[in-house]
């Protein structure tokens, strides 16, 4: 396949270009600087027109102009950039009536797995207290992480009750049931650590997974550029594919 990589310059795009070749893809490594045989971004039409598929770790304000000309292209997609509103996520499901798209906050197959372990145990302890607890790397721009809003999203769909996010927390108040905690921590060099905590009278749970280098982000962004090469225009799911 000829793979084409948006953020190729950066560090999870930078694996994903390495991943592909490591598997003999042809890579195609863009960036708005670029270097030696990288392509400039600005030329994306072009590139694309030769591509089997773009796989785009960048911001989101770009990932929604790279996801405008894979539709024009009808080049499958696959985000793994995070952060993204509720027009950036329109635009991609905009670009998805016209190509395959596949979006994941996190592409380590161990977090999809989580995924099912948090529904399974909220849905065991449905009364007990939960919070999510997630810590990146320094230069991370959004917050909470991507990964943490999709466990919020899955505990949320399990729960009965209507929980309300209550992000950090100071002050002299006792914990309400309905709560859910969020906490964000930033330091370091720490690839992604997601922790789902479930306590209840005189017992803890803790579920966690933790990223040890960004080489299975890209493993998992690269298995789903081959899998999406074929299919139809849609907006799939990551767990769907694999
Ligand atoms: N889904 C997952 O599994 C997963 C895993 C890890 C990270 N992520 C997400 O992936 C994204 C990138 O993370 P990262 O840590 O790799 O970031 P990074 O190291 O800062 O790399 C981002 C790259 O995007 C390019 N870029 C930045 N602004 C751009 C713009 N306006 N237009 C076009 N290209 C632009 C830059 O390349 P040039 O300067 O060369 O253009 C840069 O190298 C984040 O949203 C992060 O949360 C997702």
């Amino acid at each position: 396949m000829r793979v084409a990589v948006a953020g190729a310059t950066g560090r999870t795009g930078g694996e994903v270009a390495r991943e592909a070749a490591k598997r003999g893809h042809e890579v195609v490594s863009l960036s708005r600087t670029p270097e030696g045989d990288q392509h400039d971004i600005a030329d994306l039409p072009a590139v694309l027109a030769e591509a089997d598929a773009l796989v785009d770790f960048t911001v989101p304000e770009a990932t929604v102009e790279h996801a405008a000309a894979a539709a024009d292209a009808g080049v499958p997609l696959v985000v793994g950039t995070t952060g993204f509103d509720e027009d950036g996520l329109a635009a991609l499901r905009t670009a998805a009536e016209q190509t395959p798209v596949l979006k994941a906050s996190n592409f380590a197959k161990g977090v999809q797995a989580l995924r099912r372990v948090v529904r399974a145990g909220v849905a065991a302890l449905p009364d007990y207290d939960v919070e999510v607890t997630e810590t990146h790397h320094s230069g991370k721009r959004d917050a909470p992480s991507g990964t943490a809003l999709t466990l919020l999203e899955d505990i949320e769909e399990t729960r009965s009750d209507a929980l309300e996010r209550t992000y950090g927390r100071e002050g002299t108040h006792e914990r309400a049931p309905e709560e859910i905690g969020v906490h964000v921590r930033r330091a370091g060099t720490v690839r992604g650590e997601h922790e789902v905590l479930l306590a209840g009278d005189d017992e803890v749970l803790t579920l966690t997974h933790r990223a040890e280098s960004r080489r299975v982000f890209a493993a998992g962004a690269v298995d789903a550029a081959e899998q999406l090469a074929g299919r139809d225009p849609g907006f799939y799911d990551f767990s769907e594919v694999l």
